[in-house]
């Protein structure tokens, strides 16, 4: 998406960037090179693990991740049977040589779906293959509505260090109208068996945009959620990929719906990050804001940021192994069939950057800090990024959202606020203008 159309209406397409070359070029046929990526020995970075869990109450009418609604308890058995037999294979690969998990994530779809005895189950038979107990970060996404007090204690219980609640809103009407599955009720009430838990480090979603909101509303989310004083905020402003139930509306059925225009999203993180920093918290990313940074670090986001490895499970799950990026199968029966008939890893498209890609993929996302170091890139990759791209700088210092410093590159809040949308020109030229996912 170029500045030119972020400066107007939300239309239906990507905005977010969370990898490079963009996914669609990702293909079935390079799936040997992840094969032979896991077949040898490790490389000395560290290890992450992302886990998976596609099931959800409902689906966001806004949400464009993979999920499953309605599903019978014995799905889901044979998808938690499914993952574990996946964690059994990958833990037996070269490429992990016996490397501990730096960092685990638990995403979704919505991972508190499961319950306690679905979740002990799953950790347990986790636990015959792989440990977390070294990990410095344990993160575990929420939806409010899923949560009791015992499964709050059990996550802590199990590990978790960090529990991220997907809020996204204090406004029943415009949950309702948006399709979650709670309502603010749900929130204040989990909120204080999260906050007895003591997780270490919580944090909650918000989203800027969900259809129907206001300046008024706007105002009152960002009051409400200081006065809960979570150790971290995340605010997203709301996109409209094309598998959304909106952008089928929008698209299919031509029916109007009232999303806020990319200036007005804008202003609205601008005014929470103003907010939230005369109530003291910092500005960790172009996304987030921390109550303390000595206390919060964010594993998962920095490390796969500075290249990581990422082992990958669950069904349509990416990661990132010795130097070749891959996507699991995203279709049930695949994914289910890999696993449990035939017993292998289930991998579906895969790609391996040059190391020319591996330079702007970290470019990209460590922008999404506000900053870039030039003498971390001359280290790693042996490239000056400041003349590299020079062009590119000139024009984004005299649109105002970057400023040049010795070594160094800052963005200002202009810039921080519209980061995604100033990524591709970064992009190789033949990954212009194509679908990013
Ligand atoms: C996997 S969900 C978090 C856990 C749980 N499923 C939930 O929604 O509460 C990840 C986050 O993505 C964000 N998100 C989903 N769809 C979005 C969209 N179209 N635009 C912006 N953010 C979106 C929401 O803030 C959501 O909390
Ligand atoms: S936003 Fe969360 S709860 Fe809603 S459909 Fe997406 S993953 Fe599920």
């Amino acid at each position: 998406m170029s500045t030119t159309t972020l400066d107007v209406k939300t239309e239906v397409g990507s905005y977010f960037i969370s990898n490079y070359p963009p996914f669609s070029q990702w293909k079935t046929d390079y799936v040997d090179e992840v094969r032979q990526a896991m077949a040898s020995p490790p490389r000395d970075v560290p290890l992450g693990l992302y886990l998976h869990i596609p099931f959800c109450r409902k689906r966001c009418k806004f949400c464009y991740f993979k999920v499953f609604t309605d599903n019978t308890a014995g799905e889901i058995e044979t998808y938690v049977s499914a993952l574990a037999r996946e964690i059994e294979l990958v833990s037996q690969q070269p490429a992990m040589g016996g490397r501990p998990f730096r960092f685990v994530y638990f995403g979704g779809g919505t991972p508190s779906f499961l319950s306690v005895r679905q979740l002990t189950s799953l950790v347990d038979r986790l636990r015959a293959n792989i440990r977390w107990d070294k990990a410095e970060e344990v993160t575990f996404e929420c939806e409010p509505g899923t949560l009791s007090e015992p499964k709050v204690k059990a996550l802590r219980e199990l590990g978790v260090t960090r529990l991220s609640l997907g809020v996204e809103n204090f406004s029943d009407r415009f949950l309702e109208e948006n399709g979650r599955a709670h309502l603010a009720p749900e929130i204040y009430r989990a909120w204080d068996w999260i906050k007895a838990a003591a997780f270490p480090n919580v944090n909650i979603d918000l989203i800027a945009g969900m259809v129907g909101e206001t300046w008024d509303n706007w105002r009152d989310n960002v009051r409400r959620t200081l006065e809960l004083a979570p150790d971290s905020v995340t605010i997203y402003q709301l996109e409209l990929p094309f598998n959304t139930v909106f952008s089928k509306d929008i698209l299919g059925n031509q029916v109007e719906v009232p999303v806020a225009d990319w200036p007005t999203k804008r202003a609205w993180v601008d005014f929470a990050f103003r907010e939230m920093a005369a109530a003291g918290y910092h500005v960790s990313s172009a996304y987030t804001m921390v109550r303390d940074p000595n206390k919060v670090n964010f594993s998962y986001r920095d490390n796969l940021w500075r290249g990581s490895d990422l082992l990958a499970t669950g069904i349509a799950s990416f990661g990132h192994i010795s130097g070749v990026h891959y996507q699991n199968l995203p279709e049930w029966k695949d994914y289910i069939g890999s696993l449990l008939e035939r017993s292998e890893l289930p991998l579906g498209r895969a790609l391996r950057p040059t190391s020319h890609q591996l330079l702007i993929r970290e470019l990209i996302l460590q922008l999404k800090r506000g900053y870039l170091d030039a003498g971390y890139f001359r280290a790693k990759f042996g490239v000056d990024i400041l003349e590299e791209w020079a062009e590119v700088w000139r024009s984004y210092v005299a649109q105002g959202y970057a400023t040049l410093l010795p070594d160094r590159v800052e963005l200002t809040r202009e810039g921080l606020l519209r980061v995604d949308a100033l990524l591709p020109p970064f992009f190789e030229p033949q990954h212009r203008g194509v679908r990013y996912t």
